[in-house]
């Protein structure tokens, strides 16, 4: 006997009077004097079943024994509702209920399984199962799934290939620390987890694959955020044969596809901006378009006149917020000013103009500068009366990421970051190279296989340090509403260039080959011309649904702690196995 004829999100008007058989979980069961009620429900939806003691007694005393998540089968009459749900597609109808079956009893969750559950995180993660029921987490699940269907889709048609690369690899440096994983057979070796399939997507094109891709998992071992997880998947592309520009296309191309047809919205403008603009006019290399307040430098403007402050300042730099004179008091300015005074935004004080309603001006500077000389920084960011003016100062890139975070936060404070709004940008031309204090050396902004711009080749040999901070990579980025969705690059594709690289990025001659030699051989043997991108494919499916953690777009995270709270991971292992990896373990 089959378990249903349909499932519980189903059943409308038109199939009443069909015989059914529903099997699901118990979301919740009311009992009314004779009448009882009970929601079942499945991955499709929820259907009442009604029990009527006038009609079988035994059977409603059944139901009424039932508790949540119990998980049942019933067979029954569909019937129109007479009092009807118009939330629920199922609304119009019910089933009365000839015959229930219990196929397992459950123990009352430790949280209700609804869509605002009173389970902290903590308890959600360890049930992870039962979290997993609530539709709000189907629905994130499903839209994953179905996502990575339409990426196949699409990439298919442009003649993708997709092409599983190994798990069990050497460490390939992308920034992140590797994952490692010790080798039985080869004693006091590891293998690493892949940060991405960067080098063998490479060799694929030297293989003549010419387009590949994979939704594959990648490995970090970083600092975990909202939108970072030790083990993430990215939709991971390589093209041979193309140019920035084709690759640009493409994935245009390919964002708008889902876009369109996973929530109908049609993305127009994928404007370009590059790198040093972006800090420039937004503070980030990432910048959310979805409101202006773009950054004004007023050194001329503010420099000079005796606050010390900004005279010492290698940047004064302001963003204007409209309208908010009036709606802003002097206590959500001391605020505000408290907020940026945070550690984790570390300014020393905010300056504000305030430009009221009545012409006057209002100022946390108005001892230093005169209401004209406030009327002329108003005039260079386009203030309006009942505009306030918002000011930072210092060391130009801690003050360009400490006004970008309050621009972020006026944005969020004003309501400029709208759901549905969505708001493309191709971030272009960063930086080949980034000096690293601590260990006093060079690393790839992206990572060592990116092509400098054609122009900047020349200039790569030099021990110049400004020159070289200087070069500019054929890099790119996909940012959408403030979050860096993807990043690529046209690659090196010349030994020699590749060496140069590495050189750069302090390898010797035999570290690189040590390290790299199976891709610097492949150079040798016919490389075409060649680049790619990778989307964070959890970071698009939060994005798309206008949430900022990805945490909920993946069945099995791990918390912040890199742990898996539901099988209880990491873990210590036997000491027989540690032997047979020829491992000791000395904690510190
Ligand atoms: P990159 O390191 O920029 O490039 O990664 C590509 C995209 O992957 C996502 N991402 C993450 N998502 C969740 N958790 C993480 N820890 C995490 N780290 C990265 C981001 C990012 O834009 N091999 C290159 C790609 C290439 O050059 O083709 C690479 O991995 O959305």
């Amino acid at each position: 006997m089959s378990y249903r004829t349909h499932h519980c999100g189903e059943l409308r008007l038109s199939d009443v009077g069909k015989e059914v058989k529903l099997s699901g979980w118990v979301q919740t069961g009311r009992d009314f004097g004779g009448l009882t009620f009970i929601d079942l429900r499945d991955r499709y939806g929820i259907t009442q079943l009604v029990f009527d003691m006038d009609d079988n007694a035994a059977l409603s005393e059944q139901a009424r024994k039932l508790g949540r998540e119990f998980v049942v089968s019933v067979e029954g009459l569909v019937r129109e509702r007479t009092n009807k749900n118009p939330n629920r597609p199922t609304g119009d109808i019910e089933i009365e209920v000839r015959n229930l079956n219990v196929l397992n009893p459950a123990k009352t969750p430790p949280f209700t399984i609804e869509d605002n559950s009173d389970g902290g995180e903590d308890l959600r993660m360890k049930y992870r199962y039962l979290d997993l029921r609530r539709t709000p987490v189907q629905r994130n699940i499903i839209f994953r799934s179905l996502l990575g269907l339409e990426t196949r889709k699409f990439l298919s048609g442009q003649n993708f290939l997709e092409i599983e690369t190994p798990f069990l690899i050497k460490s390939t440096p992308e920034g992140a620390r590797d994952f490692v994983v010790p080798s039985r057979m080869n004693p006091g070796q590891f293998y690493a987890l892949p940060q991405s399939p960067q080098t063998f997507k490479q060799i694929l094109m030297v293989a003549g694959f010419d387009r590949y891709f994979q939704i594959v998992k990648c490995f970090r071992d970083e600092d975990l955020r909202a939108d970072r997880q030790p083990e993430f998947t990215q939709i991971d592309c390589e093209m041979a044969f193309v140019t920035r520009e084709d690759i640009l296309n493409t994935f245009e191309a390919l964002t708008k596809y889902l876009f369109e047809s996973m929530i109908g919205v049609t993305l127009t403008d994928f404007p370009r901006m590059s790198y040093d603009d972006a800090l420039r006019r937004f503070g980030s290399d990432k910048p959310d378009l979805r409101f202006g307040m773009e950054f004004t430098e007023i050194n001329s403007l503010a420099q000079g006149k005796g606050f010390p402050v900004f005279d010492d300042a290698e940047l004064v730099v302001g963003i204007c917020a409209k309208g908010i004179a009036d709606q802003y008091s002097n206590k959500d300015l001391n605020e505000l000013t408290e907020w940026v005074k945070r550690p984790q935004i570390g300014a020393k004080g905010l300056v504000y103009v305030k430009f009221n309603g009545d012409g006057s001006i209002k100022s946390t500077v108005g001892k230093f500068f005169s209401d004209d000389e406030l009327r002329a920084w108003g005039q260079a960011m386009g203030a309006e009366t009942g505009d306030i003016l918002f000011a930072l100062s210092g060391e130009t890139e801690k003050t360009r990421k400490q006004l970008s975070e309050l621009r972020l936060e006026l944005g969020r404070r004003l309501g400029l970051m709208q759901p549905g709004d969505f708001k493309p940008l191709w971030v272009l031309d960063f930086p080949l190279l980034e000096w690293d204090e601590d260990s006093n050396r060079f690393f790839a902004m992206h990572h060592p296989f990116t092509s400098p711009k054609s122009d900047d080749i020349p200039r790569m040999m030099t021990d110049d340090f400004e020159t070289l901070k200087s070069l500019r990579a054929d890099a790119y980025d996909l940012v959408i509403n403030g979050t860096e969705i993807g990043g690529g690059s046209i690659r090196i594709h010349d030994r020699e260039l590749q060496s140069k690289n590495f050189k750069l990025l302090g390898f010797t001659p035999e570290q690189a080959e040590a390290q790299f030699g199976f891709l610097l051989g492949a150079f040798e043997f016919g490389a075409p011309p060649h680049g790619g991108i990778a989307f964070g494919f959890d970071r698009l499916c939060s994005v798309m649904n206008g949430q900022s953690s990805i945490r909920d777009f993946i069945a099995f995270p791990k918390n912040n702690m890199g742990r898996d709270m539901m099988i209880d991971a990491p873990s210590p292992v036997e000491e027989g196995q540690l032997q047979e990896l020829h491992l000791r373990v000395e904690l510190d």
